[in-house]
């Protein structure tokens, strides 16, 4: 097989670090295979515009011909699948596209992947991988001294999105167990880094503050997340499709647990030094603690050891200082930030925070 893979979501947050990394540190070719939803956006995948070895295809995990063509077209020796609809906020105000694509989008792509294996060599069948990202939402939510989730945690998802990527690792796991499809599962917590979409925690807090918007916090801003630095995670995958066990899940950790008000202070306090408001004022005087997010999470936590012992793989980004790279990323972005915040993304924001801050 020639080192060709095939990259589904690639036009998104992770799947664009991915891609940018990919091609800067192999010789192969990548083909990304991205619907371009409100969440898709080449402009992340600009420096690759005149490079041969991006392909890029724009259709749905969902559509099967288009999938069985692509594969018997490139014959990739694996397929990384990071194509959802990712927030759990669009998944409590609607489902459905989550059903679409992380469910049924997952299983035709699945079954297209079992056909175009049966089609190959046996020696190509040995090398080839199918590396489906997921979540550590899966495993639900964690009391303040319980242990962090491993591999053997039992599934628990609250929202439909956490829901809808639980069915699908099953789907995976069962196209391992049934068919021997050589796949993988990865579970991470939440990212952060240069391109994500300005309707998650971090980059929401950032375009907001510079702007001097309210920062809307839900609840009381004492849930907590592990925050992982994309490329770490990016690292992780790589390093999973390489060498990962087949079959096995990997759970990818930052190793930072934070409440949400520490994570927004902090922003906060990095852009007095970096962007100081006028007259003196605090970024963290935006601070406004508003209605809390249904069947909100209290808390989640990862233990990487597993991909740690089998694969010496560590997070090699400080929360604090890599948080900093990020804000001076998009404060050097802001017109990729207004680029991207139109239109539908408008909209979005008036049907999730109201009044409250869409003024
Ligand atoms: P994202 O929403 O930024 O990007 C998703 C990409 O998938 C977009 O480019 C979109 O156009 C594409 N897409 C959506 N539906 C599609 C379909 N039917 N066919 C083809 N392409 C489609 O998401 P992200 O934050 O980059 O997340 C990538 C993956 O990582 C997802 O599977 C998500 O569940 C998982 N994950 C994300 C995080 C996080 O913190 N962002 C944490 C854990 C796991
Ligand atoms: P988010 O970035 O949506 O990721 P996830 O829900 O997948 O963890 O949210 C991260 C945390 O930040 C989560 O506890 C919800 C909270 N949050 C806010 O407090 N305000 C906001 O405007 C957003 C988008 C999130």
């Amino acid at each position: 097989m020639k080192d060709i893979v095939l990259v589904t979501g690639g036009a998104g947050f992770i799947g664009s670090n991915f891609v940018l990394d990919w091609i800067s540190e192999s010789r192969g070719t990548l083909v990304n295979l991205d619907k371009l939803t409100y969440a898709g956006n080449l402009r992340n995948l600009a420096a690759l515009e005149n490079d041969p070895r991006h392909i890029f295809v724009r259709g749905d995990i969902a559509d099967t011909l288009l999938v069985q063509q692509l594969l018997s077209q490139w014959q990739p020796r694996a397929i990384i699948n990071f194509a959802a609809e990712s927030h759990v906020d669009r998944s409590i105000h609607g489902p459905q596209d989550f059903v679409h694509t992380n469910i049924n989008g997952t299983f035709r792509l699945l079954e297209a992947t079992r056909a175009y294996y049966a089609s190959v060599s046996e020696k190509d069948r040995r090398t080839f991988r199918f590396l489906h990202v997921s979540t550590d939402e899966v495993y639900g939510s964690l009391g303040p001294n319980d242990p962090a989730f491993t591999e053997k945690s039992p599934y628990a998802p609250s929202s439909p999105y956490a829901a809808s990527k639980a069915a699908s690792d099953h789907l995976v796991r069962a196209y391992h167990h049934t068919y021997g499809l050589p796949t993988l599962i990865t579970n991470c917590s939440n990212n952060y880094g240069p391109y994500q979409f300005p309707e998650k925690l971090i980059p929401l807090m950032i375009s907001n503050a510079v702007k001097g918007k309210p920062l809307p916090v839900y609840g009381d801003g004492q849930n907590i997340r592990d925050w992982l630095y994309v490329g770490d995670h990016c690292s992780a995958i790589r390093l999973a499709l390489e060498r990962g066990r087949v079959g096995e899940t990997y759970n990818v950790g930052g190793n930072s647990e934070t409440t949400n008000l520490e994570v927004v202070n902090s922003i906060c306090r990095i852009l007095d030094e970096l962007q100081p408001r006028d007259f003196g004022a605090r970024h963290a005087s935006l601070i406004k603690l508003i209605q809390d997010r249904p069947g909100h999470d209290r808390r989640y936590a990862i233990d990487a050891s597993k991909i740690r012992n089998e694969l010496g793989w560590q997070p090699g980004h400080r929360f604090d200082l890599a948080l900093g790279d990020t804000i001076r990323w998009y404060l050097r972005q802001m017109s990729w930030v207004e680029n991207v915040i139109s239109g539908e993304y408008r909209n979005w924001m008036e049907l999730n925070y109201g009044q409250q801050v869409a003024t």
